[in-house]
């Protein structure tokens, strides 16, 4: 019988799947991150972790596992807390949960996007303090989005169901930039390829689906911001470190863009100073994928690499090592 250690309580459907594969599953009882030291004693004689992108899966932490230790399957699309050099080492194989979390994450952009640009939490704020006093011609003045520009910088598959959204349901134009150009959505949507450079220059709406890599930290810094249109709208619902938060709340301060709507931060669960104080940013908490079709999906994909794995098959959603 196979040993697996999940990392946190996730969705049961998840928890089901490996236990009724026939595995002795421990799981670290909390909906709160698990501390370091019970990270590194729980992975202990595991041949599979089911991790969150909140645990650093490094070298340390695969050696404490053992060398029986098979597959870190991380329920999330995204694996930057993955140190692959190591996995690499270790022999150890990595999956993510590719694909299903697409709409959601795409929805939550648009969700960011209309409130930014409608102001609906700050007219939401005006409201239920008793501010309204009755109809005015200027109040809460917002933009609309027709006709604009939306630049989607990382043209995966989230970046991609932004333009269709963009352009099919809201009229805008779009541009944008990936490491590859895509024809079929410059086709289809329209869309024009250009270098970050130019979208920051140009569109209305910025919308960043890029991963954190080395050359995509700070992506947006306080040059990029100063390059940006006074009345655009930033939306980071990738990894918050992309952006310069110190220089975000410096820019959106002084009115140096509209407005921004954030899912993800620098330094998560923190924010940086004066962040949550100002009225022009909207922030939730890295809950862009959080719908419940999605969340038990991600938690049926990440234990269905486990079973495969541990069963000798090969996942589709394994990580290649390079
Ligand atoms: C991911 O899967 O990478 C997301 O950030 C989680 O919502």
């Amino acid at each position: 019988m196979a040993k697996i250690f999940v990392t946190r309580k996730i969705p049961r459907n998840g928890l089901n799947l490996l236990r009724a594969a026939g595995h002795q599953v421990k799981v670290h009882p909390k909906s709160s991150a698990i501390s370091r030291k019970g990270l590194l004693k729980g992975v202990k004689g595991a041949h599979a972790i089911l991790s969150l992108l909140t645990d650093k899966v490094d070298e340390e932490l695969l050696a404490a596992a053992g060398p029986q230790l098979k597959i870190v399957a991380n329920l999330a699309v995204g694996y930057d807390n993955f140190d692959l050099a190591a996995f690499k080492r270790h022999g150890v194989l990595a999956a993510n949960t590719p694909g299903i979390l697409t709409a959601a994450v795409a929805e939550h952009a648009f969700a960011l996007i209309m409130a930014c640009a409608k102001r609906v939490t700050e007219a939401d704020r005006f409201t239920r303090t008793g501010k309204y006093k009755g109809w005015e011609p200027e109040l809460l003045l917002g933009t609309e989005l027709a006709g604009k520009t939306i630049g989607v910088i990382g043209l995966g598959r989230i970046g991609s169901q932004i333009i269709q959204r963009a352009v099919r349901g809201m009229d805008m134009k779009a541009t944008y930039y990936d490491v590859r150009r895509n024809e079929a959505v410059e086709k289809e949507y329209g869309a024009t390829f250009a270098p970050v450079a130019d979208i920051l220059k140009t569109a209305d709406v910025v919308s960043l689906h890029v991963p954190l890599l080395p050359t995509t930290r700070h992506l947006i810094d306080a040059k990029a911001l100063r390059s940006m249109k006074r009345t655009a709208i930033l939306i980071n619902t990738a990894r918050g470190p992309v952006v310069d938060e110190k220089a975000l709340v410096a820019a959106l301060k002084a009115g140096r863009i509209r407005a921004a709507g954030l899912d993800v931060y620098e330094r998560e669960p923190k924010l940086a100073p004066g962040l949550a104080k100002l009225p022009n940013v909207i922030l939730t908490p890295h809950t862009a994928s959080a719908t419940v079709e999605t969340r038990s999906e991600m938690a049926r994909l990440a234990a269905q690499a486990i079973i495969d794995v541990l069963a000798d098959k090969t996942p589709s959603n394994l990580i290649p090592l390079a």
